[in-house]
């Protein structure tokens, strides 16, 4: 058995381009793909092979792209001018200083890459001792890619961009990936020999193949097992593609992991989510950021969550929340929105047309129908009557103020808490009172303004 050192790795990220296809005011780059720039998922499929330098190429939008890889390891080289992909490799080599190994070059426009795929073919560089490794993929609809051209032995000759290919150059679906490996020295000799004799007249790195055959030099071609992670994303209709792909990457784990998600394709799960077993997903859901979803919930249809927890047991349904909390064997919904704050205890409801914000609803509290609960603390056993309205803002002073609404009150139909306001335990507020003033525990107020008229029997066991 030999056990030579492994070679040193550098790793290479293309994020400069222009983008020209997405016809945007920001790179590409940028664009959103589940909740996270496109960028991110090359980074984090790189990020695991542990190189000793990863360069990221930055060009168009160059700082809004640092800002996006902020908390990556990655070294930073500004491309000046985007003379195409060899004049990207080349800004990258410059900063790699003396660096001498293997040089891992991805494109920043394919997210759908993996670590795997990754490792597979530096194996395979290693294996083979080529000196370039180009990955590629046999997918259905090749138009638009670079497409390699073997010769009748097999052995990879070129690789012809789309616009310049000939009609029976086009017809082969073998493309170019744009993930290559390079050892360092051989790449850095090749690349002052790219010319920009092509189309575009940009700088291209696919002709490193025959400047690397004409030397003699071995090159190699590695074909994916997982042909859809070539797909790249050069408009937006691909953009839509690979999020599509995406979901039902994500939407395959948790189902795995014991989730019923009914319609995948409708189905958005960002990659921070986590979902307990048992829990049932409907259509048109999207789960964000740092989402917590409990066993057995019950979410959608139509929900979209963000940064919230919902507890085990929970059912909701057409919601929109951020930031909330919902607690065990809580309802939400039909048409409820939990703003930040929002904290449901367990068994607590909050109906159709609800909006709650900065708000305890206690356990077993109900808010079924058209009410605004801002800034307010609602104990256990409530029931806040349709349309109420915690009046939290002072128009004059401009000052938001809490309700606190003891244990077992109810809360008439239209009533209006004008905050700060504190109503004691078991208190009563009749349909449409105005209540200004705090009402002490076990008393019944109405009017406008709401005033005490008699205390409230205990309920028998109360
Ligand atoms: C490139 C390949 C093509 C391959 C395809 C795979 C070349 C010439 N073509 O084409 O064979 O099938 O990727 O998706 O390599 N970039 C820079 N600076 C530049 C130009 C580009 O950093 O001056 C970056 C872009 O931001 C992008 C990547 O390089 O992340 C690839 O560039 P792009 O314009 O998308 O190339 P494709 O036309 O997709
Ligand atoms: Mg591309």
């Amino acid at each position: 058995m030999t056990t030579s050192k492994p070679r040193a790795l550098a790793t290479v990220v293309l994020a400069a381009g222009e983008g020209k296809r997405f016809r945007s005011t920001k790179a590409k780059v940028l664009h959103d793909l589940l909740g996270r720039p496109l960028v991110t998922y090359v980074l984090d499929a790189v990020a695991p092979l542990r190189a000793t330098k990863t360069i990221v190429v930055i060009g168009r939008d160059a700082d809004a792209v640092r800002d996006a890889l902020k908390g990556t390891k990655a070294i930073f080289a500004t491309q000046e001018r985007l003379l195409g992909t060899a004049d990207a490799v080349r800004t990258a080599d410059d900063a790699l200083g003396r660096f001498s190994g293997d040089v891992l070059v991805t494109a920043g426009d394919t997210p759908l890459l993996t670590t795997d795929t990754l490792k597979s073919l530096l194996k395979h560089h290693r294996r083979t001792k080529a000196a370039a490794t180009v990955l590629s993929a046999r997918i259905a609809d090749p138009t638009g890619y670079g497409r390699l051209i073997r010769n009748d032995a097999g052995d990879l000759e070129r690789i012809v961009e789309h616009r310049d290919a000939t009609p029976t150059e086009r017809q082969g679906n073998e493309i170019n990936v744009g993930v290559w490996v390079f050892d360092r020295a051989t790449l850095r000799a090749a690349l002052t020999r790219i010319d920009a004799s092509n189309t575009q007249g940009e700088l291209y790195l696919t002709d490193i193949v025959e400047i690397l055959r004409e030397k003699g030099e071995r090159i190699s071609a590695y074909v994916t097992a997982t042909p859809e992670e070539g797909e790249g994303v050069n408009d937006r209709a691909q953009l839509a593609a690979v999020a599509a792909t995406m979901r039902l990457r994500i939407a395959r784990r948790h189902a795995e992991a014991g989730v019923t998600i009914i319609d995948p394709a409708t189905t958005t799960i960002e990659a921070g989510v986590r979902i307990g077993a048992d829990t049932v997903i409907a259509p048109n859901t999207t789960l964000r950021g740092a989402t917590v979803l409990g066993k057995g919930v019950e979410i959608g249809p139509n929900v979209d969550a963000k940064d919230s927890r919902i507890d085990d047991g929970a059912r909701i349904r057409f919601a929109v929340l951020d930031q909330a909390r919902v607690g065990r064997d809580a309802q939400v919904g039909p048409f409820a929105y939990l703003r930040p704050g929002a904290v449901l205890k367990a068994n607590a409801k909050v109906g159709t047309y609800v909006e709650v914000k900065a708000s305890t609803v206690g356990e077993g509290s109900k808010v079924p129908h058209l009410s605004y609960i801002g800034d307010a603390t609602i104990g256990k056993d409530v029931n806040v009557g349709a349309a109420t309205v915690t009046c939290n803002y002072n128009g004059e002073t401009k000052v938001k103020s809490r309700t606190v609404i003891g244990d077992g009150a109810h809360i008439g139909s239209d009533t209006m808490l004008v905050a700060p306001v504190r109503l004691g335990k078991g208190a009563v507020t009749g349909a449409g009172s105005v209540v200004t003033k705090d009402v002490p525990a076990g008393t019944v107020v109405y009017g406008n303004p709401a005033r005490p008229q008699r205390t409230r029997k205990p309920r028998p066991g109360a």
